[in-house]
């Protein structure tokens, strides 16, 4: 064979592996309004950054017609590339050759660019759309799964890793996924289940379709499974590498500075006004932060999902910082269940990678009642609280308005290790509030009076003005300062540069036993 011959032999090889499962099967994938897996790396990646590892592979020969349906690459596209210029690995599954299965190949080739990426330090991104484990290949398939949960594991806290689901995902490519730090969506084509409608249909008698089993407003919703949800797949994909600008590339680094030209020092005399005078009157909290970060640019994850509690990535002066803020907005900022569990889950996201923590406060406690105490809040509170004391980041906090109860001491205390606590003029620091704490302690004074509503205004007045404010906190101490509301950005920012220094650890151990 001349060399001519070989390099021809090598061209057509590669253009069968670009193939996939053929011109039919990329029309159906088109026709149904969803790309193919090479089209989706050329709208993450950066132009021509592409390069492509094991197109040459072929999943072994066996039963069910598995013989005739071998594929040059099988149903995956791995390799590396870059977004905005720095360096990630990535694998995209083929839904035209076999549905995306998980063949015992394709599972290596995941955890070779997983292996790399722990190696070298760099972002995994995962573009799913498989219907699972490869029925056909039996254990083999399911050995792969269990191959890439492990990398997965191992891979936690030491590289960013985010998952995006394109297609009807089920089984391993949900669960895969679910051990990654964020799971993007795209609406109207993409599904997360552990099996689909048919199974359903066959197991539980239930009648539903993709959308209403595991569709992007479901897990974006009501089960928090998915963080981002775009409206198309290039807008999902421009998401992800604009999530990417907020983090390091692994553990051990900073993350990423941006320069900016919006003053550090710049006061915003709007926000002295933006509490009601009223303590019941609500604001949206997620107008405070756009004041007070970079360019008004608040990078919110999970927005359907509790949002009694806000959460996100932003810059002050540069630096990139994760968020956590009570929404009073939304059932009076209340700490539930689910707020408590997806503010936990970012927190420790932080943590692992070295964004400092902006917590907002303005909270009126946990929420009370038989449906919380039935389902968990006692451990579910209990894993918010962990997440902070753990968490070692720079952890500065801006009481805004209510600091009540247990969720003053959670919400970033000092004595939970707080490193700059600062308190507007409006914070009200107390173990509850007024109305409910005159019912405690003036019982029997409310119960003797001849005008009981008018003594329990008259003595809410006299505790909110003794004990509901922040001056008794300040005055221990647990407090470092009460600033004018216009000067949060400038005293964020300084507070940031004295902290980003900071050393401070945790005892050695194994790991500890968060309350899950
Ligand atoms: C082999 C598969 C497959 C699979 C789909 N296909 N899933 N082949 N193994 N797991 C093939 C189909 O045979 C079909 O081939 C092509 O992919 C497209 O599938 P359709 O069903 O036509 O597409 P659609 O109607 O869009 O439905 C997609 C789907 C459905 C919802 C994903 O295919 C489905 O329910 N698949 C099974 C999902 C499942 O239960 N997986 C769990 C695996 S267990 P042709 O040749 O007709 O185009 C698992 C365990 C991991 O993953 C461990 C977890 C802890």
């Amino acid at each position: 064979m001349t060399v001519e011959h070989k390099l021809t032999r090598l061209r057509a090889m590669r253009e069968e592996s670009r193939q996939g499962g053929g011109a039919e099967r990329i029309k159906r994938q088109h026709d149904s309004g969803r790309g193919t897996a090479r089209e989706r790396l050329d709208l993450l990646l950066d132009p021509g950054s592409f390069r492509e590892l094991d197109a040459f592979v072929q999943h072994r020969s066996g039963n069910f017609g598995l013989d005739k349906l071998r594929q040059l690459g099988d149903s995956a596209v791995t390799g590396w590339g870059t977004i905005n210029g720095r360096l990630v690995y990535v694998f995209s599954q083929d839904f035209t050759v076999m549905g995306g299965s998980l063949s015992e190949i394709h599972a290596q080739k995941i955890c070779k660019v997983m292996d790399m990426a722990m190696k070298t330090g760099a972002p995994v991104i995962g573009l799913n759309d498989s219907g699972g484990a490869r029925i056909q290949e039996g254990v083999d398939s399911l050995g792969g799964y269990a191959d890439i949960f492990l990398r997965n594991t191992m891979a936690s806290g030491v590289v960013p890793q985010i998952s995006v689901i394109m297609g009807p995902c089920a089984g391993g490519a949900v669960y895969s996924p679910a051990l990654t730090d964020f799971i993007f969506m795209v609406n109207n084509t993409s599904y997360m289940f552990i099996t689909g409608p048919d199974v359903v249909k066959q197991v539980t008698h239930e009648d539903v379709t993709f959308e209403e089993l595991g569709g992007a407003s479901v897990h974006s919703q009501r089960s928090g499974v998915a963080h981002v949800v775009g409206d198309n797949e290039t807008q999902t994909l421009l998401l992800v590498r604009e999530m990417l600008t907020y983090l390091p590339q692994n553990n051990m680094e900073d993350p990423p500075y941006m320069a900016t030209k919006d003053d550090p020092l710049r006061a915003d005399p709007e926000l002295d006004d933006i509490i009601p005078d009223s303590p019941n009157k609500p604001y949206d909290i997620r107008e405070v932060i756009r004041r007070v970060v970079d360019d008004s640019i608040f990078y919110e994850t999970q927005t359907d999902y509790a949002a009694n509690i806000v959460v996100g990535f932003a810059r002050l002066g540069g630096h990139s910082i994760g968020i956590v803020a009570n929404q009073p907005m939304v059932l009076a900022g209340v700490l539930d269940i689910k707020a408590s569990e997806k503010a936990a889950r970012f927190i420790r996201f932080c943590d692992s990678f070295n964004l400092p923590i902006i917590t907002f406060v303005d909270v009126p406690g946990y929420m009370p009642g038989t449906d919380q105490e039935y389902n968990g809040i006692i451990s579910s509170g209990a894993k918010l609280l962990y997440a902070y004391c753990e968490a070692t980041v720079p952890k500065l906090t801006v009481t805004t308005r209510k600091a009540y109860g247990g969720a003053y001491c959670v919400m970033s205390s000092k004595h939970i290790r707080g490193d700059l606590n600062l308190a507007w003029p409006t914070a009200e620091i107390a173990v509850m509030g007024p109305e409910g704490a005159v019912e405690i302690i003036y019982r029997r004074e409310l119960k003797e009076s001849a005008d009981p509503a008018a003594l329990k205004a008259q003595l809410a007045a006299d505790y909110r003005e003794k004990l509901a404010n922040p001056y008794i906190a300040a005055e221990r101490g647990y407090v470092d300062d009460v600033i004018e509301p216009r000067e949060t950005r400038a005293r964020l920012i300084n507070g940031l540069e004295v902290f980003q220094n900071k050393r401070d650890s945790n005892p050695p151990k194994k790991h500890g036993n968060i309350p899950l």
